[in-house]
């Protein structure tokens, strides 16, 4: 299949890295020429080859660092590609407002009212989803071409300058964005930023999952574990009200694995705003170790994945506006709740909540986060522990 889509695309420029440091299966890194921006500008789509025993496979692009596949085996060793996406560049160009499985910045989620004070100034952000700035804004990362380099060890690294006043917020924001599969089964996503005058950042990874593969059907049956005894509630404009209630007795409660549809239904004033879960969790953790996020096991298949991160919270979101209108890859149409994003994050609009931790950065600071997504194989029904 894959080699199919490499005679398709054309000739390719094959790098092998990592030799010495992975002598079982070195990790590998092949380039192609995916498309055309409307402005000339070539785009680029690297697939990397993971080194592990799952043999994982990713496809990442150059626009927006799009994680356009993610292959992963199930029990029988059968492949499947667990992301939502689109096969063609002309699809991403009319499609960003799903941002499958792109890069999020300089401010993943909502911001109220579209303005934040910093430093006693006021900054205004685009206003792209009611009052509230979504996702950076009309023009946020996730419409943006980063400049590509493959590293020695197999990683694709990304790099994108934001220039002071982009899409509203302030300094010259560099941002990287590493990809790497690593011999564990693992998608792991190291972030960095530095900027030349206070500025804020978060930034995110808006990939959305179905572990029995993209367009197959509802994610309802997958169990959810958050590691997380408290959320974020949300006003109407789905902006946090700044309260971080328990969440043992309410269907935010996901500290053990439980299916994702057995309360997404019930009449909760949360859910009913959100049309189903699309909240951020604060997750169980002192300062920013790497630590378990999240578990989600698809059914039947035994795909298993588990999320790592340096972040405070996580959006877990159940691709509630997804309505069917869209097609992705091979014409699968993705209906609501077709897929869940795990968005590593600091929280929604922590620029106008002080007591939520900080999203500023300064000159001469360096923003550095990681996720990371493992994958495994759940042991068969029946034999859980
Ligand atoms: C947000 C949703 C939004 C979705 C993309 C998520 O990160 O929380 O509210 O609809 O992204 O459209």
């Amino acid at each position: 299949m894959q080699g199919a889509i490499w005679r398709a695309i054309g000739a390719a420029i094959v790098i092998v890295a990592g030799a010495i440091a992975q002598p079982a299966a070195p990790a590998t890194v092949t380039q192609a020429v995916f498309g055309k921006m409307p402005d000339g500008a070539t785009i680029h789509i690297y697939t990397l080859h993971g080194s592990g025993n799952l043999h994982l496979q990713a496809r990442i692009m150059d626009y927006a660092g799009i994680v356009m596949s993610l292959e992963a085996p199930d029990r029988a060793g059968k492949m499947a590609d667990v992301v939502l996406g689109f096969d063609t560049l002309p699809e991403y160009l009319a499609n960003p407002t799903q941002y499958f499985g792109a890069i999020i910045g300089r401010y993943a989620n909502r911001i109220a009212n579209a303005r934040f004070t910093l430093d006693g100034v006021e900054y205004k952000v685009p206003r792209n989803n009611g009052e509230a700035s979504l996702h950076g804004g009309d023009n946020g990362f996730f419409k943006r071409v980063f400049k590509s380099r493959v590293l020695p060890d197999g990683g694709l690294e990304l790099t994108y300058l934001s220039k002071d006043g982009e899409e509203g917020y302030p300094g010259n924001l560099t941002a990287t964005v590493t990809y790497h599969l690593t011999d564990a089964n693992e998608l792991k996503i190291d972030y960095a930023a530095t900027t030349d005058k206070d500025t804020v950042v978060n930034l995110t990874n808006h990939s959305y999952f179905n572990l029995k593969g993209a367009g197959s059907g509802e994610i309802l049956d997958h169990d959810l574990m958050l590691n997380a005894d408290r959320y974020t509630p949300v006003d109407k404009n789905l902006i946090p009200t700044g309260q971080l209630p328990g969440v043992a007795g309410t269907p935010f409660d996901f500290r053990s694995l439980t299916p994702i549809g057995s309360r997404i239904e019930q009449n909760n004033e949360q859910l009913k705003i959100a049309g189903g879960y699309d909240h951020n969790w604060v997750l169980n953790k002192s300062g920013n170790a790497l630590t378990l996020a999240a578990r989600v096991e698809g059914p039947v298949s035994g795909r298993l994945m588990e999320v790592y991160t340096t972040e405070p919270g996580i959006q877990f979101y159940t691709g509630n506006f997804l309505d069917g209108t869209v097609k992705g890859k091979g014409g699968k149409v993705y209906a609501r709740r077709s897929a869940f994003c795990l968005e590593t994050q600091h929280f929604p609009d922590s620029p106008n909540h002080p007591a939520f931790p900080s999203t500023v950065l300064k000159p001469g600071q360096r923003y550095q986060s990681e996720t990371v997504y493992r994958f495994a194989l759940a042991p068969p029904p029946g034999r859980k522990q």
